[in-house]
């Protein structure tokens, strides 16, 4: 069977944990060369700058070649079937990483693939971020083990693989959105079973303050995530209440520290200058995606 990685939870949280080791031991220089005389092939449907900059250069770093398709080329499931797609490139790469919208894509594409298959962002998920994510977690509090994290906004793709890996590594993730907004109930439940053995909790609210409060870490996302465009407008006004900002992080733990997957929108989910607060810790969120996807890759092949 083909190892895939299209939900978080295709890993089991001991494996997130030795990724994560993994990680660590190749930013610190520990590099190989195992994807020497292979290709990992992207194939897009969205736009992208950290998915395809870290997937593109942690190939590179183990020997790889990476090949890119934009959105424009892909034509997935439309110029030609997404089965067929997924056997033409198994036949000449090692990898392939697809980001598009529903999750059946994905699926369908790793039924029909002989290769490793990773999801570079769906609707549903994005995985990798939250590899990136408790990879920059681990590394400014030590471990995940009792950590607060609060998500506040939108009960997203990035905030269902952040609960997921949060929970997994033993960490109390509360997500704090509108009514309307919150985290799908079967992820809630699925990201509460998956972190019980090491006594991670995820917990739904609508309350900020409550989810700010003694939060270690505080992580915000976009409220309109890519394909929602049409509902802009009415998502800028759900969300009023729930921007991030100094004085938001001034009511969490004395030593919080802000993340965001970028790109972020100033002035809706952020206030202008957040990303340079020196509370926040972004940038090393976004560098962390190319070792924790390089160690990933490691494990798949
Ligand atoms: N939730 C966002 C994440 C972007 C990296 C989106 O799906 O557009």
């Amino acid at each position: 069977m083909t190892n895939h990685f299209l939900k978080l939870s295709d890993i089991a949280p001991v494996e997130i944990q030795q990724i994560l080791n993994r990680a660590a031991d190749l930013k610190n220089g520990a590099i190989s060369d195992t994807l020497s005389g292979k290709s990992v092939t992207m194939l897009f449907e969205k736009p992208s700058l950290r998915t395809k900059l870290s997937f593109w250069i942690g190939t590179e770093k183990l020997g790889g070649k990476p090949v890119y398709f934009s959105p424009e080329e892909v034509g997935l499931g439309k110029r030609e079937p997404v089965a067929d797609v997924a056997q033409v490139i198994s036949r000449m790469s090692a990898i392939a990483v697809i980001r598009t919208f529903a999750q059946s894509t994905i699926e369908e594409f790793a039924a029909n693939a002989s290769i490793p298959v990773i999801n570079a962002l769906t609707d549903s998920e994005h995985p990798c971020q939250a590899l990136a994510d408790t990879q920059t977690i681990t590394e400014h509090l030590g471990s995940l083990a009792g950590a607060k994290v609060a998500f506040i906004g939108d009960g997203n793709n990035v905030a269902v693989s952040l609960s997921y890996a949060v929970a997994g590594l033993g960490g109390n993730l509360v997500v704090a959105s509108p009514k309307g907004y919150s985290l799908p109930v079967e992820d809630l439940e699925g990201a509460n079973a998956y972190g019980a053995q090491a006594n991670g909790s995820v917990t739904q609210v609508t309350d900020l303050e409550a989810a700010i409060q003694d939060a270690d870490i505080v992580y915000t996302d976009v409220w309109t995530s890519m394909g929602q465009e049409d509902e802009k407008a009415k998502r800028i006004k759900d969300f009023s209440e729930y921007q991030v900002n100094p004085a938001v992080l001034d009511k969490a733990s004395a030593n919080v520290k802000f993340m965001h997957d970028l790109p972020a929108h100033p002035g809706e989910e952020i206030s202008d200058g957040l990303l340079y607060d020196y509370r926040s810790i972004v940038f090393d969120q976004a560098e962390n995606r190319l070792w924790s996807q390089a160690a990933l890759m490691e494990a798949l092949i």
